[in-house]
């Protein structure tokens, strides 16, 4: 490896053992990963640590074997974390419930128990849909300690978005709720669910949560009451946790990409479990005395890395909480941190500037003398936000420790590190990469970029938590991540190093959008527009917003015979909505008469993002070669009078 590989300035950094860590990593991944995972319990040790003979399939820890449910649980058995809290649970309407180690251990235990009943075996899907109630990380553990592959639907998806997943991984059971609360109103879930679960032939069990005590109805032979199949085992009943290849899937969780379908991003037992350890201990090294608070929900990678099996694996206290942070008012969340003492907080860009609207007397009701670190992540954190956290919520003295990571990254990638060593920050910047990480800034050509020029992100490196494939789908496994550049891994991002070494991620290079940092794609949105039955064509962009970073505007060409209304636009947002989900509702439906196209029919979306950002359109020469510039302006005006309409 050359000197200008090296991440860190040592000019300007007075750091050691970060770059210390980082070197040894990257010079020998074998002896640096097999010292650090010996902090999991494994039934048998690996036989090899790092098999790169088939890249860009990377196997980790091959030979070793591990129940990562044994790991989060009953490991602490052992120890006096037997009776420390693992979770402490807030519900929207404000009741409170706890679980020590032991008593998820006993939880877990009685589910796996039904599972099994149900005869689910090793390698079987356990789809699940729910809000962020206990029952959702009691449902993950369950299922992997009998060797189940789950697959968490974010519960503001829709049926059509929940079927597919279940029908693309061909899920047996699945774990919903009858309700979910929000903003005191109850959600139908139980409802959605039935309507999914008419076109999904391989569920066999339907396993029903109450929580909002609607009326739903339940199905003879299909459903049953979680409440009830946990009375009738016996509460002291023990399953063996089921000997696991480090390198068999744990999970699948669909996201967006570039083209088609979702996703089924497949992550593995060991290398995953290793990664989500040690990410979580460097960054923020928590222990016995914190509560440790990640907003994000299970439904997305976040929830399922830090807010169950990093968290749990280290053995410490989380914090869950299942409202929005606005109910019942403004303060609910520093409401939260000041009645349970939380101590460290990691959340979004989107909430911090949510906050920064209200207003900070919201915050200084509250005394948030417990917080100790702060952390960032799903999106760019802009400078400005970065300040007011630091200064309104932090008082000036809590690092951030922005984390840049992927669903397919498993763990964080790059970010501060404070339980390691904490380089100096820079409002906006997640700075260097973690141990392992080889982050390299590249322009078109795969060559890396200038100092200070912009270009995409490739990792070089593997590392443990990385994905392994996609679910069923090892080509586009190739495609997506390793067709762009030979043996480097695609992240999508836009990236600059600056003069410092340090990383600056600025937003998604493809047609990934995130809305408050939930990534959504717009390829997605496009086919599900043309398939309503007035849209012929359709284009989906994203627009800069003020608090979720950006928002989906979709531009559609209708069909003969259909007309622009507010009526028409509406249906349009109900379909999205049926289709993906209320997370996808467009901002904007602009209805246009055609779309920008080159003369090949390529859709300029350069132009319909100058339109969405207000810009001029500056040197048209540049923007698409082989339209003719006045027909690229006259469309230009055209659009923009059509928005400025909305
Ligand atoms: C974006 C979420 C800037 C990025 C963990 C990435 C970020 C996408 C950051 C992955 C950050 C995540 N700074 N951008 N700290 N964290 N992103 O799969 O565009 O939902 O590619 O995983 O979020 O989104 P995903």
């Amino acid at each position: 490896m050359s000197e200008e590989s090296l991440p860190f300035n040592e000019k300007v950094l007075p750091i050691k053992i970060l770059k210390e860590e980082w070197e040894r990593s990257i010079k020998n991944p074998e002896k640096f990963w097999a010292e650090k995972a010996k902090t999991i319990d494994w039934v048998k040790t690996w036989d090899k640590v790092l098999d790169d003979s088939d890249s860009p399939f990377y196997r980790w820890f091959v030979g070793g074997i591990l129940n990562i449910s044994y790991n989060a649980l009953d490991r602490h058995l052992k120890t006096p974390k037997k009776n420390m809290l693992a979770y402490i649970w807030e519900g929207e309407p404000g009741e409170v419930k706890t679980y020590t180690f032991y008593q998820l251990y006993r939880e877990v235990n009685k589910l796996a128990k039904i599972f099994k009943n149900f005869g689910l075996k090793k390698g079987d899907r356990v789809a699940v849909y729910l809000p962020m109630i206990l029952e959702l990380p009691i449902t993950l553990l369950a299922t992997a300690r009998i060797g189940g592959i789950h697959t968490v639907v974010f519960s503001g998806f829709s049926a059509d978005a929940l079927a597919g997943r279940i029908n693309d991984c061909e899920a047996k059971i699945l774990v919903t709720s009858d309700g979910a609360y929000r903003r005191g109103k109850t959600v139908q879930l139980k409802e959605t669910a039935d309507r999914a679960l008419e076109n999904t032939p391989t569920i066999q069990k339907v396993i029903v949560v109450k929580r909002t005590r609607q009326d739903v109805s339940m199905k003879g032979g299909r459903d049953y009451w979680y409440h009830d199949l946990m009375t009738e085992v016996e509460p002291n009943v023990y399953v063996q946790p089921e000997p696991m290849e480090a390198t068999e899937p744990l999970f699948i969780l669909y996201t967006s990409g570039t083209t088609g379908k979702p996703k089924g991003v497949q992550h593995s037992t060991g290398g995953y479990l290793v990664w989500a350890y040690w990410t979580l201990k460097w960054a923020f090294d928590p222990d016995e005395r914190d509560i440790w608070w990640c907003t994000a929900d299970i439904g997305w990678i976040t929830g399922h890395t830090y807010n169950v099996y990093a968290p749990l694996a280290l053995g410490i206290t989380s914090f869950i909480f299942e409202g929005t942070p606005d109910y019942p008012a403004q303060d609910r969340w520093w409401d939260i941190v000041e009645h349970h003492g939380i101590t460290i907080l990691y959340t979004t860009p989107t909430a911090i500037r949510m906050f920064m609207k209200f207003g900070e007397d919201w915050v200084n009701k509250h005394d948030l003398s417990t917080l100790r670190l702060l952390g960032s992540v799903g999106e760019p954190i802009n400078p400005e936000a970065w300040r007011w956290y630091y200064r309104v919520i932090g008082k000036e003295k809590l690092p951030i420790i922005d984390t840049w990571w992927q669903t397919e990254t498993g763990g964080f990638m790059i970010a501060p590190l404070a339980g390691l060593e904490l380089v100096q920050l820079k409002p906006g910047s997640a700075t260097y990469p973690l141990p392992s990480v080889l982050a390299e800034v590249y322009d078109e050509k795969g060559q890396p970029t200038a100092i200070g020029k912009r270009g995409v992100l490739v990792i070089k490196t593997s590392w443990p938590g990385m994905l392994e494939t996609l679910w069923k789908d090892p080509e586009r496994y190739k495609q997506a991540y390793f067709g762009r550049f030979p043996n480097v891994y695609y992240t999508g991002d836009y990236a600059v190093k600056d003069p410092d070494g340090y990383l600056w991620l600025l937003g998604r290079a493809d047609e990934v959008l995130k809305v408050a940092g939930h990534r959504i794609g717009t390829v997605e949105l496009e086919s599900e527009l043309v398939s309503h039955p007035a849209i012929s064509e359709a284009a989906v962009m994203g627009k800069e917003d003020p608090i979720k970073g950006e928002v989906p505007v979709a531009f559609v060409v209708l069909r003969s015979g259909f007309s622009p209304s507010e009526e028409l636009r509406a249906n349009i947002v109900k379909h999205i909505r049926n289709t993906i989900g209320p997370i996808a509702t467009p901002e904007a439906i602009v209805i246009v008469n055609k779309l920008p196209k080159t003369r090949s029919g390529k859709i300029m979306r350069r132009l319909l993002k100058a339109v969405l950002s207000g810009a001029a359109l500056g040197d048209v020469s540049t923007l698409e070669d082989e339209a003719s510039i006045e027909e690229v302006k006259a469309t230009y005006d055209e659009l923009k009078r059509q928005l400025e309409k909305k």
